[in-house]
This record gives C-alpha cells, sequence and structure tokens, in this order.
C-alpha cells in the first residue's frame, strides 16, 4: 500500500483543525485503494515532491509546466481565434474560477489539482458575472500601486495585502499575479500605475509588505515583471542593454528585496530581453541572480505568451510557462525523448511548482465561500487611498475647506467620471465606484446642479458616439475635456462657495504615454479651464483647487502657479472620491509624499532621449497596428532601447546634475508643521550596523502624520555615487500638535555598499558618509557623518547580465 504524508510546512500557513482532518481524510482515501479513483503512487515517506515527480510519467511531467491555456473574453474576433488555435482547452480546469488569468494542469491519478493563478496589483481580477448565475463575484478595486506607494506606510500597504489576499482566497484562487515592481524609469510608461516608484528602496519595502501581507492568508503572489520591463511599447520584443551595475542597483534591487523579506510563491517573468536574452530564457537572471545570489525557493512563471523557445525556458530556470500551449508541451516532451533537454532540469523545475501546489488552498482543499468581506475592504480601500494622495500645494491655506464653503462647482470631466484605476489586466472589476461629486455629496457639501448637469449631458453623448476601445484589453477612448466658456463659469461663481477641477488621466497594459497635450502635458480646454476658473473665483476672494486624478506623473510646472491648492489623488481606488473628500473637508489630514518626481518639463527626464526605445527592424508587414496587442504578441517587431542613464534615474539624475524639478522626490505637504531635532547616531564610526534616531514634533494645530527619510551620501573613490540615496524611511503614527516621537532606523552594509561590476561583488568604500534625514529629497533637515575605516566586501554574487554592447553611460566625473 502507498501513502502520501503531505505536510504543509510553510510558516505562513496555519493548517486549522479542519484542515488537518481534512488531510487526514485526503491520506485515508488515498492510502486505500478500491475507495478512491486515485491510482496509488509509490511510497512517498518524507518527501512527497520528490515521490510525486517520480510517479509521474513523462507526458504528465511535460504538461504540469505548461498551463492549460487561455480563452479571451471580449478579445476582437481575429485575435480570440488566433489564441484559441494557440491554447485548445485541454481538460475542464480552465473555467474553475471565471475570468481567472489561468490554470495549471491537474494530474487526478497523482492528487495534483489545477491551481488557479489570476491578475492583478490593484485588486482581483475575476469575472464579476457568470452565465446562469444570479451571484456576482465583485472584488475589491484598492488604490493603484503607485498611491499605496505615496502612503510610505509598510502596515498600510500590508493591511492592503491582507485584504486583497483574503478575496483572492475567497474566491478560489491560488496565486495573485501581483504586485508589479519595475521601476518608474520614465513617466510615459504606460503601466506605471501598476508600479511603486523611481526609487527601488521605496520598490522592495512595498512589495514585501504587500506580499507578506497577501500570503498571510495561505495563498500565493507572483511578483512581476522580472526584470527592466519599464516600457509598453513593443513589449514583446524589447531588447533592453542595460550596465550589470544599473541592473543590480536599480532594476533588480526590489526584487531582490521582496525575495528576501517576503519570499513570494512565485516570480513572473517579463516579457523583454536583456542584453539580448529573452527575460524568460535567461539563465543569469533566472538562476544564478533570482535562486543563488538571493536564495529564491518558489517557482518562476512566464508573463503571457512570453519567451520564445519552451526548452531554453526550462533549462534557464522558467519553470512554468503561461498561459500555456500544445505546442510547448509537446515541444519539452520532443526534447526529454531525443535527450536534447535533461530530465532532471525539467524534474527540477517540476519540484519547485509541486513545492507550491502542495501548499495552495486548492490542493488543501480550502471550501471557499465566494463571499469576501467587500464592506470591510472599503472601509480599508478609503483609508489606504487618502494616506497616500499627496497635497502639492495649498496657497493661504485654501484646504481644508473652511466651514463657510457649502457649495461647491466641480469642473473636469473626471469629477463625473472618475478613474479608479489604470487599463488591461491591472484593472478590476468592482461593484460600484465613488465618484469627486459623489464623495462631496457624502461629506454633506452640495454640488452646484447646474454645472452637473452640463457636464452629464456632455459624458453621456460624448461617450455614446466614441469607438468602444482603443484595442484589445486597452480602456475606453478618452472623453476630450468640456471646453466651459465664461458665461458659464461667470455665473457659478456667484452660487458657489469654492471651485473644485479634476483632471484625469489613464493608461495601462500595451501602450505608453506621449509628452503631448492631453496626456503629459495639460489639453488646451484644461489649461483654459485652470485659467479661467481660477481668474474668476480669485476675482471674488474664492478659493480654487485641481485635483490630479491620474496614474503616474504629468507636467505640472506651467500651471501649478495658477490654483490655490493642488491635490495628487492618484487612481484611488472604487472608494475614490470619498477618500478625495476626506482630505477636502480635513476629516484626514494628507500625509502622502512623493515616490516619483515630477519634472519640470518630459525633457528634463533622463530617458527622455531614448524611451521608449527604436524598432530594430523595418519591415512593414510585420508593423503591427498602433495598440494592436494580439499582433503585438504574435507577431512582435525587433526592437531595443539602451538605458544610458545607468544608475542616475529619478532623484538620483536631478539631485547629482543640480537638474531643477517641479515636485521632488519625497515631497508632500500637510495641514501641519513639523520640526525635526536631535539626529544621533549610534556610533561616529560604522562597525557591522549603525542606528540612527531622531526626533520629530508636530508643531501645528492639527493632528498630523510624518513621513520622514533617511539618505546617504557615500564617499566616491573609485565607483562614482549618485548625490544621495534613500535607505531608509518611516511614517510617524497620528502625532498631536505638540507630541513628538522617535524614529529609528538601522543601516547595515548593504546600505552603504555600491555594486563593483569588475569585482562582482557590492563594496562599502571607506572614508566618511554623510547621513541626511529629509522631509523630502531636497528639504534636508539634519545631518551627521560617520567613518568607515576600511573598504568592505559586503556580498559576492555571480557575474551576471553583461551587455554584449558598449554602453556609454551617463557620468558625473
Ligand atoms: C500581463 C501580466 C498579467 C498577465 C495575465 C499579461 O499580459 O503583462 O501582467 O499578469 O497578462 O493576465
Amino acid at each position: 500500500m502507498h501513502c502520501y504524508i503531505l505536510k504543509a510546512d510553510n510558516p505562513k500557513i496555519k493548517i486549522d483543525m479542519e484542515k488537518r482532518l481534512y488531510l487526514l481524510l485526503l491520506f485515508i482515501l488515498i492510502c486505500l485503494p478500491g475507495l478512491t479513483q486515485v491510482k496509488a503512487p509509490p511510497q512517498l515517506g518524507k518527501d512527497p515532491v520528490n515521490k510525486i515527480v517520480a510517479a509521474m510519467t513523462a507526458e504528465e511531467k511535460a504538461a504540469i509546466v505548461v498551463g492549460t491555456g487561455m480563452r479571451m473574453p471580449g478579445a476582437p474576433s481575429e485575435a480570440s481565434k488566433a489564441l484559441e488555435k494557440m491554447s485548445p482547452v485541454v481538460g475542464q480546469t480552465r473555467d474553475l474560477v471565471p475570468g481567472a488569468a489561468g490554470t495549471t494542469h491537474a494530474i487526478p491519478r497523482l492528487g495534483i489539482p489545477s491551481i488557479v493563478v489570476a491578475d492583478g496589483p490593484a485588486g482581483l481580477r475575476i469575472s464579476p458575472t457568470r452565465p446562469n448565475d444570479n451571484a456576482t463575484y465583485y472584488c475589491t478595486a484598492f488604490p493603484v500601486a503607485t498611491l499605496l506607494a505615496s502612503t510610505w506606510d509598510v502596515d498600510l500597504v500590508n493591511r492592503v495585502g491582507q485584504a486583497m489576499g483574503k478575496e483572492v482566497l475567497e474566491y478560489g484562487v491560488d496565486i495573485l499575479l501581483g504586485p508589479g515592481l519595475n521601476i518608474h524609469r520614465n513617466p510615459l510608461c504606460g503601466r506605471n500605475f501598476e508600479y511603486y516608484s523611481e526609487d527601488p528602496f521605496v520598490t522592495g519595502k512595498m512589495a514585501a509588505a504587500m506580499v507578506n501581507g497577501v500570503e498571510s492568508n495561505g495563498v500565493g503572489t507572483s511578483v512581476k515583471h522580472f526584470d527592466a520591463n519599464n516600457a509598453e511599447t513593443n513589449r514583446n520584443s524589447l531588447n533592453t542593454i542595460v550596465s550589470e551595475r544599473a541592473l543590480r542597483e536599480i532594476y533588480l534591487k526590489g526584487f531582490g528585496m521582496a525575495v528576501s523579506e517576503a519570499q513570494p510563491w512565485s516570480v513572473m517573468s517579463s516579457y523583454n530581453l536583456i542584453n539580448g536574452t529573452y527575460a524568460a530564457e535567461n539563465h543569469d537572471l533566472l538562476t544564478n541572480v533570482l535562486r543563488n545570489d538571493w536564495g529564491f525557493s518558489g517557482f518562476v512563471m512566464t508573463d503571457w505568451f512570453g519567451g520564445r523557445d519552451a526548452v531554453a525556458m526550462m533549462v534557464a530556470g522558467n519553470d512554468l510557462l503561461m498561459p500555456g500551449n500544445p505546442g510547448q508541451t509537446k515541444a519539452i516532451l520532443d526534447a526529454v525523448n531525443t535527450g536534447k533537454l535533461d530530465v532532471k532540469v525539467l524534474d527540477r523545475n517540476i519540484s519547485r511548482i509541486l513545492n507550491i501546489i502542495l501548499e495552495s488552498p486548492r490542493f488543501r482543499g480550502y471550501v471557499y465561500s465566494n463571499k469576501p468581506d467587500l464592506n470591510g475592504h472599503a472601509r480599508i480601500t478609503r483609508q489606504a487611498a487618502s494616506e497616500g494622495m499627496v497635497l502639492l500645494k495649498n496657497g493661504n491655506s485654501a484646504l481644508p475647506f473652511s466651514d463657510e464653503i457649502k457649495k461647491v462647482a466641480a469642473f473636469g470631466n473626471t469629477s463625473y467620471d472618475i478613474i479608479t484605476g489604470g487599463t488591461g489586466s491591472g484593472d478590476v472589476n468592482e461593484a460600484y465606484s465613488i465618484s469627486l461629486v459623489g464623495g462631496l455629496q457624502n461629506a454633506g457639501l452640495t454640488v452646484d446642479g447646474n454645472l452637473s448637469d452640463l457636464y452629464e449631458a456632455y459624458l453621456k453623448a460624448a461617450k455614446a458616439g466614441r469607438p468602444r476601445s482603443r484595442g484589445f484589453m486597452a480602456g475606453s477612448v478618452p472623453v476630450s475635456e468640456l471646453s466651459v466658456n465664461d458665461d458659464i463659469i461667470n455665473s457659478i461663481v456667484n452660487v458657489t462657495d469654492a471651485a473644485i477641477i479634476t483632471i484625469g488621466r489613464n493608461s495601462g497594459e500595451g501602450f505608453d504615454r506621449k509628452d503631448v497635450a492631453g496626456d503629459f502635458e495639460l489639453s488646451a480646454p484644461e489649461r483654459m479651464l485652470i485659467e479661467s476658473v481660477s481668474r474668476t473665483y480669485h476675482e471674488k476672494g474664492k478659493k480654487v483647487a485641481v485635483i490630479l486624478n491620474i496614474g503616474g506623473v504629468i507636467e505640472t510646472a506651467s500651471w501649478k502657479e495658477i490654483p490655490d491648492a493642488i491635490l495628487l489623488a492618484w487612481q484611488a481606488g472604487q472608494e475614490t472620491g470619498n477618500s478625495i473628500a476626506d482630505i477636502l473637508v480635513g476629516k484626514v489630514n494628507p500625509s502622502g509624499k512623493l515616490a516619483s518626481s515630477f519634472p519640470v518639463k518630459y525633457r528634463d527626464v533622463p530617458s527622455a532621449a531614448n524611451f521608449p526605445g527604436k524598432v530594430t527592424a523595418t519591415d512593414q508587414n510585420q508593423k503591427p497596428a498602433e495598440g494592436d496587442m494580439m499582433q503585438a504578441f504574435m507577431r512582435p517587431r525587433p526592437a531595443e532601447v539602451t538605458y544610458e542613464e545607468g544608475i542616475y534615474s529619478g532623484y538620483r539624475y536631478y539631485t547629482t546634475f543640480k537638474v531643477p524639478v517641479s515636485y521632488e522626490f519625497g515631497f508632500g505637504l500637510s495641514y501641519t508643521d513639523f520640526e525635526y531635532s536631535g539626529l544621533r547616531l549610534g556610533s561616529p564610526r560604522f562597525g557591522r550596523s549603525l542606528t540612527v534616531s531622531i526626533d520629530v514634533k508636530n508643531t501645528g494645530n492639527t493632528d498630523g502624520k510624518e513621513i520622514v527619510q533617511l539618505y546617504l551620501s557615500a564617499p566616491s573613490k573609485n565607483l562614482e555615487k549618485p548625490l544621495l540615496e534613500l535607505k531608509g524611511f518611516g511614517k510617524t503614527r497620528l502625532l498631536k500638535p505638540g507630541d513628538s516621537q522617535t524614529l529609528t532606523f538601522t543601516l547595515t552594509g548593504m546600505d552603504l555598499a555600491s555594486f563593483d561590476t569588475g569585482a562582482s561583488s557590492w563594496i562599502a568604500e571607506k572614508g566618511t558618509y554623510t547621513i541626511k534625514i529629509g522631509a523630502s529629497s531636497e528639504a534636508i533637515k539634519q545631518s551627521a557623518a560617520f567613518s568607515l575605516g576600511k573598504d568592505l566586501t559586503v556580498k559576492k554574487e555571480s557575474p551576471a547580465l553583461h551587455p554584449q554592447v558598449k554602453i556609454k553611460e551617463l557620468s558625473a566625473r
């Protein structure tokens, strides 16, 4: 008689009594041939995964490393047909959770179930309704990642993750395809809303908090897109040429932190090539760096249809090919049979997948309710959203609205048609969303009805007349801003106490944004709206606040002087309107700060000259129509981009090269003031680590939280260094006026080190280091120096990912 001994030994998973009983039952069923259809596997003893692998046929092995394919509801018919051809239905497992992105193959005779994976970073993405079913399956649209990073609050992000993961569990999904942690290399990347920051330290901390939060439910995450996937244009074929130092310090760092601080169940490799090799086929990336250097122990999956050569992906350590197609299974089976692929490599990949499957809710037989606590999660999203909104300007203390402000005018299309999140796989099917106007009304303010009627009628007509979509997965074509003439503004100013103007932007998967009016720049009607409304209201002594309902950075320098206040609301999830109103009326004191810089003009961005890269083959037959994602998947055009700015991305560039910005990294205002004092170091010399403490006091009149940032300026003898780099941050609790809090940070050798490519090592150079505690990257409040007596090799890494060509990198020397 053969028995499985099943052990869920991931500490994150607390097996309660119910699950233990289930495991016992499963044990009995499997151990008693005749009672079950399950064919008894060989004696498994203590090591179930190895035993299962040993019991698998070659066909089963080639099947389990390839997903079950994908159906594309709503895709244009040509695209659907092409996809169906690539991914015919294999078994019935694809529809376990309708609308999920994919499933793995089951091997029923060995007791291995399919597991379900679903997007995405801002909340679970599944179909909200199902045929012949009256129930609904809505999920919470949480704030986008850019907003979450702007909270600088890892505990809050962890709580958002817990709530998100609960929906994953209760809707029967095993792995969430998120968080996304690519770096905001350029403000125009269409998916920046899914990513956290231009800074790898913020990115890594946020991602780790999110992964730990989601996975505390006993479900998995897949951190994506690994790696250097910083543009959407030609994303399936873009060869990213980048130095190893820039990779290690900027583009890999956040992933490394997420692995060491949260050990996610899986990693998703990206579509692009890195220095000539597809990420999914890149042994350096997926084995040398991810596993050997960082100790990753989960499995790697491709992005959807990513990579080209199934066998090369297996060898590189890309364990699972998603969504999977039978051609890949055949290629793997053939390669094993002909000896081209060592079966040991396949077994290794299978083991990694099985390790996770054995931890999954589906394997554990978790009985999901399809009823997560959506009301409770709405409260979490509302709070998280208001904590990550950034007050960019507050002239004459325009905000919060005083008690005299009872009736407001809401200008701007998106005051009525709020954008809760970006488009593509990162979009969530939520039950409702609160518009700005809805939020203002909920907060007890009256919103001018004539203006509302005008906008509502305009939006209805404009939406009826517009093309349905810009392409597969893209959002709807935006409605151009209503031009409101001066007569209307003149009549409305007399019946309202203040004006709000909302500026909206949306973007998403498959597209990058453009440096043009109506996208990075304001459109002419938006500019006129800000100018005319501000002029008219100011003439009457009334205030104007601009709300930025955007997913990525836009131009602000040319118009920011005009309105009284600017609140960067980001795309804040389904409660966006309520969260904005909480700040406008002073129920919440804003405490968000920027995790990405706002440049003066697009040309100032260090990657502006080469973003998003260029097509390297000009065969017109291969040219997909703009936005045709399916074409892009099937027949991508060869393209490349060189990261000439090297390590100087974001504030590392602006501060080192003294390029002024409109709003700097780390910037954000509050309704109160803070004083920093008493900076002290554990020692004037660095030993193995160093503690740093600072006192922060609320010196204003309103309760508030302050985000404190620790920057380090390092000596630069052999390796050049940016002027400063973020190495720590903390957020105070809600401080009452007069209250203080001490924040303490610990620096390790790694925080002092830079990557020396020649030595393949992180090296801290001897000399004097300066700690700069700031309210932003420019508002440094206190500094102190310490010394390092001799050069320190902090960590040796595998030499990896070298560019094949010489890169002319930006240098400050
Ligand atoms: C996206 C991934 C997503 C996957 C599954 C891809 O197109 O790039 O982020 O997880 O689809 O929906």
